[in-house]
């Protein structure tokens, strides 16, 4: 379905404003992203970086502007096609780590493969192993420190190849010695998948583990480095 001839995100001149609202969250915001890259929005709380990766995602749309993933129009696919993007090309991760509560860990990782129909037996194995989870994968999320939930669904959001990654405040829940350890969990498995990663934070520490950190502030994108 994507083209990997395009950036994996390509936006231009986007505006979203919700309808009441005085001001619009992003304004002509521009965001080129190219594949295998780990990015980092930084912005105070409020600043639209939940609504930038809700449109990435294809939960939104923009009220103008060019919105793209892999060479895919987002503006333009209708609802059955949103729903076969999120689960083929995307791998989501949340602050409240979302996982499945009736789920072991093992049946937690291996969902995003039975929902698009792949090949489940090695891959859970070694996703359990490169997680350091491996004494885990009969326990249900409740039986799991946050730092543990959160490995695991680190893992769920990656296992299926994803074409892009998106993490709203990964480590939002977690302490700051916990969100390293899994940060850079997060960025080795990263790098060995050649995946791309949009993650939003307000945490300085988290944002130094990417690659290239932007900044959302006034609803646009400016480079911290
Ligand atoms: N569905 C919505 N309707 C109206 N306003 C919204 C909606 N969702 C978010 N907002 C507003 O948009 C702004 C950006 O929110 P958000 O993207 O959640 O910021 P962040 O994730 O950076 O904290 C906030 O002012 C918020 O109140
Ligand atoms: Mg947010």
């Amino acid at each position: 379905m994507l083209k990997t001839d395009a950036p994996i995100v390509r936006c231009e001149r986007l505006c979203l404003h919700y309808p009441g609202n005085l001001a619009p969250v992003l304004s002509n915001l521009n965001l080129v992203i190219e594949p295998g890259t780990f990015v980092a929005i930084l912005g105070r709380s409020g600043s639209g970086k939940s609504t930038l990766l809700h449109l990435l995602g294809a939960m939104d749309k923009p009220s103008s502007g060019i919105l793209e993933v892999g060479g895919v129009d987002l503006t333009r696919i209708s609802e059955a096609e949103q729903t076969a993007f999120r689960r083929r090309s995307l791998g989501f991760i949340f602050q409240s780590y979302n996982l499945m509560p009736m789920l072991d860990v093992r049946q937690n990782l291996a969902l995003p493969l039975e929902l698009n129909r792949m090949d489940k037996g090695r891959h859970v194995e070694s996703r359990l192993e490169s997680l350091g989870l491996t004494h885990c994968g009969h326990r249900y999320p409740d039986q799991l420190s946050g730092g543990e939930q959160q490995r695991v669904a680190i893992g769920r959001a990656l296992i299926h190849g994803p074409a892009l990654v998106l993490a709203d405040e990964p480590t939002g829940n977690l302490d700051l010695e916990t969100s390293s350890t899994v940060l850079a969990l997060f960025r080795d498995l990263i790098r060995a998948n050649r995946s791309t990663v949009v993650m939003a934070t307000h945490s300085l520490e988290a944002a130094g583990f990417a690659d290239r950190v932007l900044k959302l502030v006034g609803g646009q994108l400016t480079a911290v480095h």
